[in-house]
C-alpha cells in the first residue's frame, strides 16, 4: 500500500462518527478480500480489480450480490455474510483506493 492510500485510509477511520463503522475497520475486513482480489483489490486473473467504485456504487453492486439480482458466481455466497456497518467500511476503503 502506498502511503498515501495509508494516509486516506486513517484519516476516514479517525473521523468515522458512527460508533458502528468504526469498529468494522475496513482495512481489516478487506484481508479477506485478498486472497482473490489481490493485494488492495487490484485484482488477479479472472477476478475483478474493485478499486476506486464510489462509495454508493460499491454498496449498490453488494446489495445486488445480497439479494442474487447481479449475476455472480462467488459474491452471492459471500456477501450475505457482512452487516450492513462492514459493507459500509468496505466501501469506504476500497473507494479510497486507485
Ligand atoms: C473466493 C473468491 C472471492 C473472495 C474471497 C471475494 N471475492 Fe469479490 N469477486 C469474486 C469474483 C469471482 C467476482 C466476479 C463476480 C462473481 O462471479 O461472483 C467478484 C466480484 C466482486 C465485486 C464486483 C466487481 C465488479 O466490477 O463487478 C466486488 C465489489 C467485490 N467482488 C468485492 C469483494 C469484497 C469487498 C470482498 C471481501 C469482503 C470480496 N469481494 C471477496 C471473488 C471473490
Amino acid at each position: 500500500m502506498r502511503p498515501a492510500h495509508f494516509l486516506a485510509a486513517s484519516f476516514f477511520l479517525a473521523v468515522a462518527t458512527s460508533p458502528a463503522i468504526a469498529d468494522a475497520n475496513g482495512m481489516m475486513l478487506a484481508q479477506s478480500c485478498a486472497g482473490c482480489h489481490g493485494q488492495d483489490g487490484a485484482g488477479q486473473g479472472a477476478v475483478p480489480d474493485i478499486r476506486g467504485y464510489d462509495r454508493e456504487a460499491f454498496m449498490r453492486i453488494w446489495e445486488g450480490f445480497r439479494t442474487d439480482e447481479r449475476p455472480a458466481t462467488i459474491m452471492n455466497r459471500i456477501a450475505p455474510g457482512f452487516t450492513e456497518a462492514e459493507v459500509a467500511a468496505l466501501a469506504d476503503y476500497f473507494s479510497s483506493l486507485e
